[in-house]
């Protein structure tokens, strides 16, 4: 009976998507009226760019604008025939927004490192230039002294590294998903050195838009542990739990929309490997995008409209008698096209 209805839901299914697959406004028509999936992130999107329009206008505050600027003047110095005049159409903003951040937030490293870079951009362009002179005037007028260290430089002058192919081969063979710990407390010191390393991966124009949520109030765990769809079986044995949470308030534009998945993703696979270095096993947890779900996890983490959950990582301790699933990779010829 539950075989048969399964199959006649399918073949609804199949003929309603048959009538809506074609084209573009019959596809929007099917997820107006038959499918609300989108809805979330339709939502999220927008709010994100309303934060991001409302931060860089009024008080100019907006961190991100800050360092995607900030990351485009580094690629202005790095250029082999380096003009003498560029980043004119933003620099503007630029200082403005470094000049605001940097009297109403605590210093960081990026608002020291955009002082830095500001600095190397004025020493480095023509000041004759009316816009680059009248920023450099108010640049210079409010800076204080420089390290210097955090601006563009040679390749050549990259610290060495010493991990071979091989050792790093090792390290991934021996990362798996593990889902069964040792009921141990892990020390939160090790997950702050794993998102050290973690914080070392690329993101689109520098921007990092994610955070870890350490999720380890043992209340707070257990619900949170049991919502995700994945971890059947395995939920009351989580010591610890990860939330990636990126940021759509991180763009202009609903173009970039998709970054916030690939930047989390990118810098969580470091983060996964970093655990493994220092002892810790770990197992990422598919988000599902399911409205309800989505209500109840940004009331536990209190997460702004904007915020969206990339995924989720369990932590812990393995259990060494605990079973993993051998996980067949695929042959590499299986995995390229070469054109
Ligand atoms: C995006 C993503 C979502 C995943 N979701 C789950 C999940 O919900 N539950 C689970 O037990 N494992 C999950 N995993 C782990 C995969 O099952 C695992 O990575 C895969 O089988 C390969 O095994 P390995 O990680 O040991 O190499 C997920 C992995 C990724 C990358």
């Amino acid at each position: 009976m539950k075989k048969k209805i399964k199959y006649i839901y399918k073949q609804i299914k199949l003929v309603l998507l048959k009538l809506f697959y074609s084209n573009r406004t019959l596809a929007k028509l099917y997820y107006f009226f038959f499918d609300t999936s989108f809805n979330r992130e339709m939502f999220s999107v927008i709010q994100g760019k309303r934060s991001y329009y409302r931060m860089s206008l009024g008080q100019n505050q907006n961190k991100y604008q800050l360092v995607r600027n900030i990351h485009k003047i580094e690629k202005g110095i790095s250029m082999k025939n380096r003009r003498s005049t560029f980043a004119l159409d933003f620099i503007e903003e630029t200082v403005d927004t470094y000049l605001n951040l940097r009297n109403n937030l605590n210093i960081d490293s990026q608002i020291s490192w955009a002082k830095e870079v500001l600095n190397n951009y004025f020493d480095i362009t023509d000041s004759n230039n009316p816009i680059i002179g009248k920023m450099k005037k108010k640049f210079v007028e409010t800076a204080d002294n420089f390290e210097g260290q955090n601006i563009p430089y040679k390749s050549s002058e990259r610290v060495e590294s010493t991990i071979s192919y091989d050792d790093f081969l090792i390290l991934s063979k021996r990362r798996r998903s593990v889902r069964w710990y040792q009921q141990k407390e892990v020390n939160l010191d090790l997950i702050n050195k794993a998102i050290e390393l973690s914080l070392q991966a690329p993101s689109a124009c520098n921007r990092q838009p994610f955070k870890y949520y350490i999720i380890k109030d043992e209340k707070i765990l257990r619900r949170l542990s049991k919502l995700p769809m994945g971890t059947t079986g395995y939920a009351d044995n989580i010591p610890l739990l990860i939330a990636v949470v990126g940021d759509l308030s991180a763009y202009f534009d609903e173009r970039d929309r998709h970054v916030i998945y690939i930047d989390s993703s990118l810098s969580a696979m470091s983060f996964i490997l970093a655990l493994e270095t220092l002892g810790l096993s770990s197992c990422i947890i598919n988000w599902p995008d399911i409205e309800i779900k989505e209500k109840k996890i940004q009331s536990i983490l209190k997460l702004d409209n904007n915020q969206r959950v990339t995924m989720l990582i369990s932590v812990g301790y393995a259990d060494q008698e605990g079973f993993i699933p051998f996980s067949c990779k695929r042959d590499v010829k299986d995995a390229i096209t070469v054109i």
